[in-house]
């Protein structure tokens, strides 16, 4: 039977009873910017995990936690830092929790995104570790524990936490509600235990984790380096044959899931007008009628785009014949760019764009095209639309859900996939042109390879491709990864669901202001609540 939106909704009636979902990321799913002149836009984030859960959360409704990080954000959500979403038809709530300057640069750009983020991915940028981003991290991951127990209330609920941002969050729940049950995706790789150990705190990082009643990452193999590093860092119990962990008297299991996509929605995204959209972004970026190689990424180390570039200059370099005949087009959304890294690498990307450019280029024709903003969905599934190839060549990622995302823009059965084998994703689209992207050579036939597919090949691997997402789709991801934790769920107790207004209550400065002191007195009484829980020795 297939994986539809309508079966997670049953599942998720069914197995989670009147226990509440609530979800936990970092990201929010819909961010709230001021615009000039005094109106709010409302962008969706680069980033897979939220374009990944959004339609998971669309199906089973209930609360979703992030960092409010958009400039209109507070304007747009209510006292409690509650805005119902999608906006304009929502069906969860979202509930913003705020950061201040210190922890935002502490938490997340320094321990998840300078330390977490390189420790786990591997790709030869070292990690940073302070003392001062560590004491962030926990301060956040605490505040973040207060906003989950109050939208808890004191009914039954499922926390599903995402990602490396919150490794304390689990213990710090199970701490104060040991009834309820706590899940956790880890959507990056995790590394051998050689690697892990150089983190200066390892063990209070698997301690965290250890809290969850369910631990999951997209494959086994992640899931054995994670088990492995706790045999080698905590006194525990060790279950390899259930792949479970036993410490302190509590049971983690730990299971691989491979996130997916939601099949259908490209076509939503695309609507009736692509054709013509698709003119206008050719003419724009001066592409003709060529056919177009596509890179969609935010701009992160990990991707490997200066490996791309390397690839297309090298294949003209070998095949000069190709000059003038095809375009790359790298969109790349600025990611992060408080990090040096990350703000060099924008740099880096754009001189070897010119650089391409200056070499083999003529005044009519630019082989590489660097479009460095932010797109919207809409707009990115229309370069997935009209490109003869997408081409993924991170160095390390734990799934990749732009190869997915290419294939299920693709009704027409066309295009090519460039893909590396370093993705969790290569281990599913197994008919992809794979490749090593550290290896010149070997990506920049890749990249012919694309570009002189047959249609019927094309046909022929994009086919298997799209039954693979369709079968493998998002919602059977939630729908098994829920039904492993509605197991663990007690007697359901019956409470009320928040209610969720359809339009955004847009507020003043002194409204915000006024809020703001009854949110920090509401944190303080939280923060104040763990903090007894620390002392009183429960966590
Ligand atoms: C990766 C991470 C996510 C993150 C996303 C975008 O996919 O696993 O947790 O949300 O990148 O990065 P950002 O730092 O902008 O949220």
């Amino acid at each position: 039977m297939a994986w539809t939106k309508e079966r997670l909704e049953a599942i998720a009636g069914t197995r989670l009873g009147s226990a509440k979902l609530i979800v936990v990321s970092n990201r929010e799913p819909y961010i709230h910017r001021n615009l000039p002149g005094g109106e709010v836009e409302c962008i969706r984030p680069a980033g897979g995990l939220t374009t990944a859960l959004d339609p998971v959360m669309r199906a089973c409704g209930g609360v979703w936690v992030a960092h409010g990080s958009g400039n209109a954000d507070r304007r747009t959500a209510d006292s409690r830092g509650h805005i119902g979403v999608p906006p304009g038809d929502p069906s969860y709530l979202l509930r913003r929790v705020w950061l201040t300057p210190e922890d935002e640069a502490g938490y997340y750009y320094g321990f998840s995104n300078g330390s977490l983020w390189p420790l786990c991915h591997q790709v030869y940028c070292r990690p940073s570790f302070s003392p001062d981003h560590w004491e962030a991290y926990k301060r956040v991951n605490e505040q973040f524990a207060a906003a989950v127990l109050q939208e808890a209330g004191k009914g039954p609920a499922v926390v599903f936490v995402q990602d490396y941002h919150f490794a304390l969050l689990p213990k710090l729940l199970k701490a104060a509600r040991p009834d309820l049950v706590v899940a956790h995706f880890w959507h990056i790789p995790w590394p051998n235990p050689e690697t892990f150990r150089v983190c200066p705190w390892a063990s209070e990082i698997l301690q965290g984790m250890l809290g969850n009643d369910l631990l999951s990452f997209h494959t086994q193999y992640h899931c054995n380096n994670f088990l492995e590093t706790v045999d080698r860092t905590l006194e525990c119990r060790l279950d390899r044959e259930h792949f479970g962990v036993t410490s302190g008297g509590r049971h983690c299991r730990v299971r691989p899931f491979p996130i997916s996509v939601d099949p259908e929605l490209a076509e939503t995204y695309l609507g009736d007008d692509w054709e013509q959209r698709a003119a206008g972004l050719r003419q724009r970026h001066g592409l003709g009628d060529l056919p177009v190689l596509v890179g969609v990424d935010r701009v992160d180390y990990t991707k490997g785009i200066p490996e791309r570039l390397a690839a297309v200059n090298r294949l003209l370099v070998r095949h000069p014949e190709w000059k003038g005949r095809f375009h790359f087009l790298q969109a790349g959304a600025p990611s992060r760019t408080d990090l040096p890294e990350y703000r060099d690498l924008n740099i880096r990307v754009a001189e070897l764009t010119e650089t391409i450019n200056r070499e083999h280029g003529t005044p009519d024709w630019k082989p590489v095209v660097f479009l460095n903003e932010h797109f919207g969905l809409e707009d990115i599934t229309l370069l997935y639309r009209m490109a003869a190839g997408c081409v993924v060549s991170c160095l390390h990622d734990g799934m990749n859900l732009v190869a997915k995302e290419f294939v299920t823009s693709r009704p027409d059965e066309g295009g090519a996939l460039v893909l590396s084998r370093f993705t969790g994703a290569a281990s599913e689209l197994t008919d992809a042109v794979l490749v090593n992207p550290f290896d010149v050579d070997e990506l920049a036939d890749a990249l012919l390879t694309a570009l002189t597919m047959s249609p019927d090949e094309q046909r022929r691997r994009m086919r298997r491709m799209r039954k693979q997402v369709a079968d493998h789709n998002i919602y059977r991801w939630a729908g098994m990864l829920l039904s492993e934790a509605a197991k663990l769920v007690d007697e359901p107790l019956d409470e009320l669901e928040p209610e969720i207004s359809p339009e955004p209550d847009i507020k003043t400065e002194s409204e915000i202001e006024e809020i703001d002191s009854q949110e920090v007195n509401g944190m303080i009484a939280s923060a104040t609540a763990l903090s007894l829980i620390h002392l009183m020795g429960a966590s």
